[in-house]
């Protein structure tokens, strides 16, 4: 198992290219199962998570394949298979995103029930009350998700939940509705970039969805879709990371190929904090001076504070300059990282779905362990600015989701080495 050696302390400085969105590209490739014809898709990142799509699409009759020039070449050959199984779709949450497309093309779907994670409960049930109002009969069968539907019909439907909306709910009914027949109208839709994206995605095959990036989409059901080009939006996460990780370090980071509009909240919390984010052509320029100011963040859904950056925005926070409140609306269990940062000196207290952050005037270095994706990413960020050494163990959580981070930290000045933990001892 591969675990990262960080020697904090140095500036970061330079140029970073930011990478297609993960949670744009996983559902995008899922929707590409309702295409008669080849797909070809740009800015795809290459990330553990996609491997694991391509093969459960592999798995589910399609080719996939990387390009020369670096696009995924998708095309379904056959639909005799309409199972996600387990051991796929336990290792990787958006495995879910296939159930719509396989309902709406295949006209039956059997996928395994995702489960919970390290970052909570995560039902389902939001994703199953949109495909029922379309139609589809849903039952548990040993752990799978079956749903049929012979022909899926449009219908109104609401996706509000406790937390608020749900991103893959409102993709999985989205791309079912695509090939209902009649109109069908989310309420309550979530309202993400990478919704937006999808929607483009599904409109470039041919199908008719309008309203996407607002809380009511409305999708006309059409006959087929067709293969079709396209490319994914830059990932909003990696770009707040790669943010954090410059206000963090008192350094200087350039974005190139990132979305600063898909970013207004993060952007706002980061200059409340004292960093500096200037606009750039394609991009931004994000320098911090010494004086990092307390902030209360509270986790929303878009265009709210993102919760994969609730982490990363915590790591920041423990060095600020007094007091902030950290409160997760999206995910409630959201914290493992606390106990971590503890053990780098960090001064947090929880309280139900609160973290008080008392800012401290350094960090410690200290061997710590990755739990989640984000979380992990949080760990590394506070090994760049803690004093000595820090060891991140268990770095597959965040190979699932950052495309080669450390050589991309490397670049802009960071002391950070991928070792195996046998080479370590
Ligand atoms: N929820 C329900 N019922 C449902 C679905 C969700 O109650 O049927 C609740 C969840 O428990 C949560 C809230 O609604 O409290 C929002 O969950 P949502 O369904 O929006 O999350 P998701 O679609 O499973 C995506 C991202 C996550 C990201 C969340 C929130 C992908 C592949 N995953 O998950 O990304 O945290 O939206 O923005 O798009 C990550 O990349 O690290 C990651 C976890």
């Amino acid at each position: 198992m591969d675990q990262f050696v960080i020697q904090g302390g140095s500036r970061l400085k330079g140029t970073v290219r930011i990478g297609g969105s993960k949670n744009a590209a996983l559902p995008i490739m899922a929707a590409t199962l309702l295409a008669e014809g080849p797909c070809v898709i740009r800015n795809v990142p290459d990330l553990m998570d996609v491997r694991t799509m391509s093969k459960l699409m592999g798995e589910l009759g399609a080719s996939v394949t990387r390009q020369p020039d670096g696009a995924l070449r998708i095309v379904v050959e056959e639909e005799s298979n309409s199972h996600a199984r387990y051991e796929l779709v336990s290792q990787m949450r958006a495995g879910i995103c296939v159930l719509g497309p396989l309902l709406a093309k295949r006209r039956k779907a059997r996928v395994s029930m995702p489960g919970g994670c390290a970052i909570g409960a995560r039902p389902v049930n939001l994703h199953l009350r949109g495909l029922e109002a379309l139609g589809a009969q849903i039952e548990l069968q040993s752990g799978d998700i079956v749903a049929t539907g012979k022909k899926l019909l449009g219908a109104s439907v609401f996706l509000g939940g406790p937390f608020g909306s749900t991103v893959t709910g409102t993709a999985n009914t989205m791309m079912a509705a695509t090939l209902a027949e009649g109109t069908t109208v989310i309420e309550c839709a979530a309202c993400e970039p990478e919704i937006v994206d999808l929607a483009d995605f599904l409109n470039a095959m041919g199908a008719r969805v309008s309203g996407a990036g607002g809380p009511r989409l409305v999708i006309e059901g059409v006959q087929r879709l067709r293969g079709t080009e396209f490319a994914v939006i830059p990932d909003r996460i990696e770009a707040g990371t790669f943010m954090i990780a410059a206000a963090i370090t008192n350094g200087e980071v350039a974005l190139s190929q990132a979305r600063l509009d898909h970013m207004v909240a993060v952007t706002d919390t980061l200059r409340q904090i004292g960093a500096i984010v200037d606009a750039s052509d394609g991009g931004a320029v994000v320098s911090s001076t010494r004086r990092l100011n307390p902030v209360d963040v509270t986790t929303l859904p878009y265009p709210g504070f993102p919760t994969d950056l609730q982490a990363q925005a915590m790591a920041l926070l423990c060095l600020a300059d007094g007091n902030s409140a950290i409160t997760e609306k999206i995910y409630p269990d959201r914290f493992i990282h606390v106990a971590e940062l503890l053990r780098m000196g960090a001064d947090i207290r929880k309280e139900g779905p609160t973290a008080i952050v008392t800012g401290v005037k350094r960090l410690i270095g200290a061997p710590v362990m990755a739990s989640d994706l984000r979380a992990s990413a949080a760990l590394v960020l506070a090994g760049l600015v803690a004093r000595g050494r820090t060891t991140v163990q268990r770095v597959y959580h965040i190979d699932r989701g950052y495309e080669r981070i450390e050589t991309k930290l490397q670049a802009l000045g960071a002391d950070i080495q991928r070792v195996n933990d046998k080479d370590s001892q």
